[in-house]
């Protein structure tokens, strides 16, 4: 919730439903904006596959034991929460809309031609079943073509706004509401984890000179290109780490659970020098008879996946022709980027540098803001705190109060 901590502070909650973990983040904001993480409450998932809610029970059980964590950690109450989705049925695309500017206002960009721009995008026309999660707006083209993000107040006749449109299949973003809605709690607002793990990781130079993000998780994998402040393409790929502890757990003949704790513990895809040799025993208990392989086996099923999954995300930049764009670097994030190597293995398939992202301008709990799993809650936080910043700078009165029900309907209404 939104509770007053501080006459001046205020905290905000975030909550990410992962495909391993689920993740409650609870931060208090200064008046200034700053943002100080309080900490984090988790648990394992389930009920989830590839991002989505596949058994309702148990994904809402393990979400409230993620929520009841947070609380127990940090003391908030929770009651409001911001949300960030995420699944394979995610779409997205750029679109522009055109208007026109009023005589009677002399022909001067006001709040209401942004407003009618931003309604026109909101109605575009969606494929079957998809409703709108959010229509970033990526800036404005005036008459002649003149680029700006801010034209309040500018003379022109024509304006052209553009936006990044991301589209979900109606009835599974509801599902993932609904699994964490209830009598108590109420879900503010909803983003996109491609976006929010951008918002974790990115300072201002990566967003305006370009970088691409990649969320590696467990089940998905989600990438977004940021270009001139703003996300210019976003996209989620149905593979992440549980492939590789498939692979593993095939290659290697041994069972799965096993396969995913020797990735976490023992995994690499580069065999260093000296490491052609070694073998790995993985010791018999009740239920496993043991097993002893080369490191370099198990480095080469890891490789292979990742490689390819890499190739995957290299291959759609390619043919949405991206690259230009990009003038900085690839940033990995999500759990899938603390696999050892990786870091390696993705500077020789992207042409561009790359490094490890983890959650940055928080101040708080260090520990929790290091592990590159939690980028995609925490870029929520800072998309909650953005949207609360943005309600409180409205006009007071009624005019305020007529605003934020407008963008309320507008955030959840595939709710409706
Ligand atoms: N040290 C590690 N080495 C290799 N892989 C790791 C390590 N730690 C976590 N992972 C992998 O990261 C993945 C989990 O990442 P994360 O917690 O970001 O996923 P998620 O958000 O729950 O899933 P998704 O985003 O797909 O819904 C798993 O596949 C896990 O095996
Ligand atoms: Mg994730």
């Amino acid at each position: 919730m939104i509770m007053q901590r501080t006459p001046t502070n205020e905290i905000l909650i975030a909550m990410d439903l992962g495909t391993q973990k689920m993740t409650v983040a609870v931060a208090e904001m200064s008046a200034e904006g700053a943002l100080t993480l309080l900490g984090v409450g988790e648990s394992a998932s389930a009920g989830m596959r590839k991002a989505e809610v596949t058994d309702f029970g148990y994904a809402q059980s393990a979400a409230r034991m993620a929520m009841a964590e947070a609380e127990r950690r940090t003391q908030a109450e929770i009651t409001e929460v911001y949300l960030s989705l995420s699944g394979t049925h995610l779409a997205s695309r750029n679109e522009s809309v055109r208007g026109a500017t009023a005589l009677e206002d002399d022909h001067r960009v006001t709040e209401t031609t942004l407003e009618d721009l931003n309604k026109l995008a909101a109605n575009l026309p969606l494929s079957r079943d998809h409703v709108i999660l959010h229509e970033l707006l990526r800036g404005y083209s005036l008459d002649r073509g003149v680029a700006s993000t801010q034209p309040l107040g500018v003379h022109t006749e024509q304006i052209e706004a553009h936006y990044h449109l991301v589209t979900g299949k109606r009835t599974r973003l509801q599902t993932a509401v609904q699994c964490v809605a209830d009598q108590k709690i109420r879900v503010k607002g909803c983003t996109f984890s491609a976006y929010a793990s951008g918002l974790a990781v990115l300072g201002e130079e990566g967003k305006k000179r370009g970088t691409v993000v990649i969320d590696l998780g467990a089940g998905v994998s989600d990438v977004a290109v940021w270009r001139d402040e703003a996300v210019v393409h976003s996209v989620v790929h149905g593979v992440g780490g549980d492939h590789l502890s498939q692979d593993l757990s095939i290659g290697l003949e041994i069972p799965y659970a096993r396969a995913e704790k020797l990735k976490k513990e023992m995994g690499s895809v580069i065999l260093e020098e000296g490491e052609k040799d070694e073998r790995i025993t993985l010791p018999r208990d009740i239920s496993f008879d043991g097993r002893s392989f080369y490191k370099e086996a198990m480095t080469q099923i890891l490789q292979a996946r990742m490689a390819e999954t890499l190739q995957i995300i290299r291959d759609d930049l390619e043919e949405q022709n991206l690259w230009g764009a990009v003038e900085t670097e690839v940033v990995l994030t999500g759990g899938g980027a603390r696999l050892r190597g990786l870091g390696r293995l993705a500077s020789e398939i992207f042409p561009r540098p790359v490094r490890i992202g983890r959650a940055r301008d928080f101040l708080g709990e260090q520990s929790d803001l290091e592990r590159p799993e939690f980028s995609t809650v925490l870029g929520t936080l800072k998309y909650a705190a953005e949207t609360e910043r943005k309600e409180a700078n409205q006009t007071v009165g009624w005019r305020k109060i007529q605003k934020s029900l407008g963008r309320m309907v507008s955030s959840l209404k595939f709710l409706a």
